[in-house]
């Protein structure tokens, strides 16, 4: 099992390094046989070459990977993302990765699953500008949507909260104000949900939504969201929880098993270099992967020490806590030798 490893730029990088040695700690313990190749792309490649993803990038991880795993893409030198959208925007649409799921555990308890179509709407790359720069400007980015990509999102999405035992799904939408994707989203959601009769939907608008989920979050289990909503819905979320140091998202083709596991935040040029960044979103997307690729129990054990080490000065000050980056999954990393098999007797008789 190959994956492959993208740091990207500011506290990508920094949260990668800190969090992989976990995964390579499981990987021994288990015997999981998994090789992790890294790629430089980010800005500085950008910068130097003019190369967002290289030619014959996107086959490759196809054909030769299980997983990619990314840090995070954004430098000030790069004002207007370009590289960001070329690498990000291109495997998402590259691999056909238009599932994007994100858990929100919530502080009061509960998790709300968010789903978020991820290669289409307002994303879909459809738009332009006319007379740039001029009083005249007009600027264009239309929302696309294909009932095809709509329908097999919301099918994937129901039966993964079915899978997760939710009885509940939201979709949020926008219906009254942008009637045409709205509605399409509406017809195929009541449709599809009819495959799913243990599951109790409705529909919202999104800005009610979003007024309901900060001021009583235990209202949702299951969320399904258009590209747009769905990004900014995550942001909430990640506040909700504790803060951006904390979301992680999985980016997924059920076709082909493709995924890519992301923290949710940025490359934080704030604090980029300072060595306090939050590793928990990032160590947390190995989770994600380790379950992807049927590895359980080396999951389960990685989730329980990265929430016990939560709870310690360890922990960054983004969530009150003392530590560093590489504090913090240092501490992480003693609590798993603790409990690897094998492990957890020689540092008891060493
Ligand atoms: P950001 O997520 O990088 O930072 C927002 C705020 O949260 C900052 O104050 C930052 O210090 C804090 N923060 C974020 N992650 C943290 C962590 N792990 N630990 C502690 N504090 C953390 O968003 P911002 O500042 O809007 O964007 C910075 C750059 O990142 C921009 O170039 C933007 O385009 C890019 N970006 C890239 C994303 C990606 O690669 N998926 C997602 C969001 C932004
Ligand atoms: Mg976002």
């Amino acid at each position: 099992m190959r994956i492959a490893v993208i740091p990207g730029d500011g506290i990508g990088r920094e949260v990668i390094d800190a969090a992989l040695p976990a995964l390579e700690l499981l990987d021994r313990a288990f015997g999981l046989d998994l090789h992790c190749d890294r790629f430089g792309w980010g800005a500085q490649e950008w910068l130097a070459t003019g190369t967002g993803l290289p030619d014959g990038a996107l086959p490759m991880l196809r054909d030769e990977y299980a997983a990619v795993l990314l840090g995070a893409l954004g430098d000030p030198r790069i004002p207007d993302m370009a590289h960001g959208r070329a690498i990000l925007l291109g495997l998402r649409r590259g691999l056909d990765l238009y599932v994007n799921y994100r858990p929100m555990p919530m502080p009061g308890g509960g998790t709300v699953e968010l789903f978020r179509e991820n290669t289409q709407g307002l994303y879909a790359g459809v738009g332009g500008t006319v007379s740039r720069g001029d009083e005249a400007q007009v600027a264009i980015d239309e929302s696309v949507y294909t009932r095809d990509t709509v329908e097999r999102f919301t099918r994937y999405s129901l039966g993964r909260l079915r899978a997760l035992g939710c009885g509940r799904a939201v979709l949020v939408h926008k219906a009254n104000a942008v009637p045409h994707t709205g509605r399409l989203w509406q017809e195929v959601f009541r449709r599809e949900a009819e495959r799913f009769p243990d599951i109790v939907v409705a529909d919202e608008y999104v800005d009610a939504f979003c007024y309901h989920l900060v001021r009583d979050p235990g209202r949702y289990e299951g969320v399904l969201a258009p590209n747009l909503f769905g990004d900014i819905i995550s942001d909430i979320g990640a506040a909700l929880m504790g803060g951006l140091g904390l979301a992680t998202s999985a980016s997924i083709c059920p076709e082909t098993g493709q995924a890519l596991f992301e923290p949710v935040h940025g490359s934080a040029p704030d604090i980029a270099g300072k060595g306090i960044a939050n590793p928990y979103a990032a160590a947390r997307c190995l989770v994600l992967l380790l379950e992807h690729l049927g590895h359980t129990e080396p999951a389960r054990l990685l989730d329980t020490c990265l929430g016990a080490a939560m709870g310690t000065a360890a922990a960054t000050p983004d969530v009150g806590g003392q530590g560093t980056t590489s504090g913090f999954m240092d501490e992480v990393m003693t609590r798993l030798a603790g409990e690897l098999p094998g492990t957890g007797e020689e540092r008891r008789t060493g």
